[in-house]
């Protein structure tokens, strides 16, 4: 019943939020026409997989660790950027996997994260009125009525860098870039250099006497692929619907139909609706689906999402990403874990302890505190604790490189010090080492 009078078109009757309009539709639909064509980027029996992971973290028997660019930039897919990125997520897996004691799904908001939702259609500067910047999915950044005219062959180019970037994502993890030992010395090397670092000792000395029993008792990564090898997950939000159903493919196993733009797709607390269109693409795939929740919500609302998104309340499909800011969320989480425990909605909690916790600096710059963040979290597992519920994952802007977008953490970042290195094109993200500030602490809270 769920999947009654769906297509993979079937979204284009409804109101449509968050659109590029691209002027020429001749050329839109030809571009379309092409990317269908093309291979899928991921392959259904993969996204499975990974659904039966999400169902085991949805349970408390694994942990989702999900993070990337708040905007992926053409200009950004470099072999360079893209190690970085997983490394810093390999490195804090290994963290939150010895001390928590499970398994951690390790996903990239990338290969495919190109296109971004905008507050105003527009944006005014010196009295001139163009269209917002959507992302690289749909325009360029500079204020030109060029660069921000929508250009639909930017949706083959992004097929084509999120094609890239997988590739470059699998040959890492598979090649021994992400063995354990390796990403071990580099948190070795994370400790010994940070001034809080000091701090993590004890567990990274833990981590490495595992490492060495197994080593001596004749576990060796050349014959075990599970300590050379790790599985790498992409996400990205499913904004721009023409592109998500251009990678929509039926299963040739299953008859089921799956986006295959990526492992998870989620759909923002903006475009949401329950009758927009966004909602009726994304309950006819088989992924499974992410939705963020930020404090506007309106409950009801989102137990008739609950609905029609998961009719048969299977586990794994949905991943609830909340993201109330730190003094909101004591006061909206405990309602909407308690309204999805009466409905008996089997859902993975992650936090995004980012997107409520922005504001702008006295130095003008778009920033985040780290202890913010992390006071989010903390709070997150100690309502879900109180709750009974199960804090099954976390949600993180984040970069490998050594940006100055946030505030705080072990550098103890300032105000003054984030025009040094501003390089996001969007949100502030973490950079490498508050992102492993951050795991550490997760661990503690994993820990009791
Ligand atoms: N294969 C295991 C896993 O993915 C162990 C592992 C290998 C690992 N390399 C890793 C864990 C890097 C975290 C990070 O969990
Ligand atoms: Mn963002």
């Amino acid at each position: 019943m769920s999947r009654e009078n769906w297509s993979k078109d079937s979204w284009q009757s409804y109101p449509a939020l968050q659109q590029a309009e691209w002027p020429d539709q001749q050329a839109y639909q030809k571009i379309l026409q092409q990317i269908t064509a093309l291979p899928p980027l991921v392959f259904a029996g993969e996204i499975r997989k990974l659904k039966a992971l999400l169902a085991d973290a949805a349970q408390g028997k694994a942990f989702l660790l999900q993070g990337g660019d708040c905007a992926e930039e053409f200009s950004e897919c470099t072999a360079p950027t893209i190690r970085e990125t997983m490394k810093v997520i390999l490195q804090m897996a290994v963290v939150l996997t010895y001390a928590g004691e499970k398994p951690v799904i390790k996903m990239g908001r990338i290969a495919g994260q190109y296109a971004k939702p905008r507050s105003k259609p527009t944006e005014i500067q010196n009295g001139i009125e163009l269209p917002s910047f959507r992302g690289d999915m749909v325009n360029a950044a500079d204020f030109s009525s060029k660069a921000r005219t929508p250009d639909c062959q930017r949706l083959l180019t992004s097929y084509f860098h999120s094609a890239a970037s997988l590739n470059i994502l699998r040959a890492f993890t598979r090649g021994g870039y992400a063995s354990l030992e390796k990403v071990h010395a580099w948190n070795k090397e994370f400790v010994k250099q940070s001034a809080e670092g000091k701090s993590y000792e004890t567990l990274a000395n833990d981590i490495e006497k595992a490492l060495t029993f197994m080593k001596v008792i004749g576990f060796d990564p050349q014959s075990v692929p599970q300590l050379s090898e790790a599985y790498f997950y992409t996400s990205h939000e499913a904004l721009l619907l023409g592109y998500e159903e251009a990678l929509t493919r039926q299963d040739s196993l299953t008859g089921m139909w799956y986006d295959c733009s990526a492992h998870m797709v989620w759909i923002g607390d903006r475009t949401r609706q329950l009758n927009g269109a966004h909602i009726e693409y994304l309950r006819g795939v088989h992924n499974p689906i992410g939705m963020k929740i930020g404090p506007e919500h309106d409950i009801d609302e989102i137990k008739q999402i609950m609905e029609v998104l998961n009719p048969e309340n299977e586990w794994g499909r949905m991943v609830i990403i909340t993201r109330f800011g730190k003094d909101k969320v004591a006061q909206y989480l405990p309602e909407l874990l308690k309204n999805f425990k009466q409905e008996g909605f089997n859902v993975l909690w992650s936090c995004d302890p980012m997107h409520g916790n922005t504001y702008t600096s006295e130095s003008n710059y778009k920033t985040r505190n780290f202890k913010d963040i992390h006071s989010e979290i903390r709070s997150f597992f100690q309502i879900h604790h109180a709750e009974g519920t199960v804090p099954g994952g976390v949600h993180f802007e984040l970069t490998g490189k050594d940006v100055t977008e946030c505030v705080g953490g072990g550098q103890d970042i300032m105000d003054h010090h984030l025009e040094n290195n501003y390089a996001t094109s969007c949100d502030p993200r973490l950079n490498a080492q508050q992102s492993l500030d951050l795991a550490f602490l997760i661990a503690e809270m994993l820990k009791n």
